[in-house]
C-alpha cells in the first residue's frame, strides 16, 4: 500500500490490535489503514477456524476458512506486509486466551485495541425476525458475540499482559443501541445497548486500575460491508441520513480518524459514546 504521511497524528512505536476485519471494506479496514498512516504497528485478529471448534458441519467450517481468508487477502491488498494476523473466535474463551498467550509469547504488547465485531442471527435471507419472536439462543448469541466479546477479549489481554498502562479501547457501535430505528435493528439493538453499556462500565474499573480508556462510536448507516449490506433496509437509512443529517452522513475515513484520536491522544476522554454520523442523531 502506498503510505501517506498522517497531517495530525504520530503514533510511531505504538501497536494496535484490531479484529473485525472481514474484507477490504470493512470499518475496521479504515481505522487500521489510517492507524498505518500515522506510523503505528497492526496485529489484526479475524475469525477463522481454531482447534476449540468443535462438532463443526462442513457449511460451518467453510464458512470460517472462507472468512479467515478472506480476511488475509484484504490485510495483504490493504495494509503492509509487516501486520501479523490470528484466527480467533470472539465467542470462544478458550479461542480468545490462545491468541493472548501466542501474542504474550511473541512479546508484543498493545495500546489500544478495535472491536469492530458483530452478529445477529435473527437478520437473515433479508429480513429480520420481530423481536418478541426472538428465540433465547439468537438472544444470546447476538449478545455473546457483539457485546460480551469486548469483556472477554479485554479480560484475557489483561490476564495475559498485553496492554499497556494508558492504553485505549474502543467499541463500533450504532444509534439503534438506543433508538429504534425507521429499519429494523431489534435484537442487535438490543446487544449494542449492552455493549455500550460495557464500554462505561469497563471505564470506571480500567480506568482506576491501569489509567486504561474504554469509548464507542456510533457510525452512519453503511451498507458497504458485509454486516452492513445484510442488514434489511439499511438501504433506505442511508438515503433517509443522507439527507437529514446537517452533514449528510460520515464517510468511513471519518470514522477512523476519531479512532485514531483516541488511539493516539484523547487522554482525557473516556466512557463516552460518540457519534461519527454527520450529525444525524440531533435530529429529532
Ligand atoms: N455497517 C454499518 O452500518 C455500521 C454502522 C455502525 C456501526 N457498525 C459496527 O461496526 C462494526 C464492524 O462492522 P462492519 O460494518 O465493518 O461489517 P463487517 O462485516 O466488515 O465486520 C463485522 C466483523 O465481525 C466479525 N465477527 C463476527 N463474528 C465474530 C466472532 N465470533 N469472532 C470474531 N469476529 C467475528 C466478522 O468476521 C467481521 O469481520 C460492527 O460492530 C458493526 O455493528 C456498523
Amino acid at each position: 500500500m502506498m503510505q501517506k504521511e498522517s497531517p495530525v497524528l504520530n503514533m510511531a512505536g505504538r501497536t494496535f490490535l484490531i479484529t473485525g476485519i472481514a474484507d477490504q471494506a470493512s470499518l475496521a479496514m479504515s481505522v487500521a489503514q489510517t492507524l498505518e498512516i500515522a506510523g503505528a504497528r497492526l496485529v489484526v485478529a479475524g475469525l477463522g477456524r481454531t482447534e476449540h471448534h468443535r462438532n463443526l458441519s462442513e457449511k460451518s467450517t467453510a464458512f470460517l476458512d472462507r472468512t479467515f481468508q478472506g480476511m488475509q487477502e484484504a490485510v495483504q491488498a490493504g495494509l503492509s506486509s509487516d501486520v501479523t494476523s490470528y484466527a480467533v473466535d470472539l465467542s470462544l474463551d478458550a479461542s480468545i486466551d490462545d491468541m493472548c498467550k501466542a501474542l504474550a509469547h511473541s512479546g508484543v504488547r498493545f495500546d489500544g485495541v478495535l472491536h469492530s465485531v458483530a452478529m445477529d442471527k435473527t437478520i437473515r435471507g433479508g429480513t429480520a425476525v420481530p423481536l418478541l419472536e426472538t428465540t433465547r439462543e439468537e438472544f444470546l448469541s447476538a449478545m455473546d458475540v457483539s457485546a460480551y466479546s469486548l469483556l472477554a477479549l479485554t479480560r484475557s489481554m489483561l490476564s495475559a499482559g498485553l496492554l499497556n498502562k494508558g492504553a485505549s479501547i474502543i467499541a463500533l457501535s450504532y444509534l439503534g443501541a438506543e433508538r429504534v430505528m425507521h429499519h429494523p435493528y431489534r435484537n442487535i439493538g438490543v446487544a449494542k445497548a449492552a455493549l455500550e453499556r460495557m464500554a462505561r462500565e469497563l471505564a470506571q474499573e480500567l480506568g482506576v486500575s491501569d489509567n486504561i480508556r474504554v469509548n464507542a462510536v456510533r457510525f452512519s448507516p453503511y451498507t458497504g460491508s458485509k454486516a452492513g449490506g445484510a442488514i434489511p433496509g439499511l438501504q433506505e437509512a442511508v438515503e433517509r441520513c443522507e439527507r437529514e443529517s446537517p452533514l449528510g452522513n460520515a464517510k468511513a475515513s471519518d470514522l477512523a480518524e476519531l479512532c485514531a484520536f483516541l488511539f493516539a491522544a484523547g487522554h482525557g476522554i473516556t466512557g463516552q459514546i460518540l457519534h461519527v454520523d454527520g450529525g444525524y442523531s440531533i435530529r429529532g
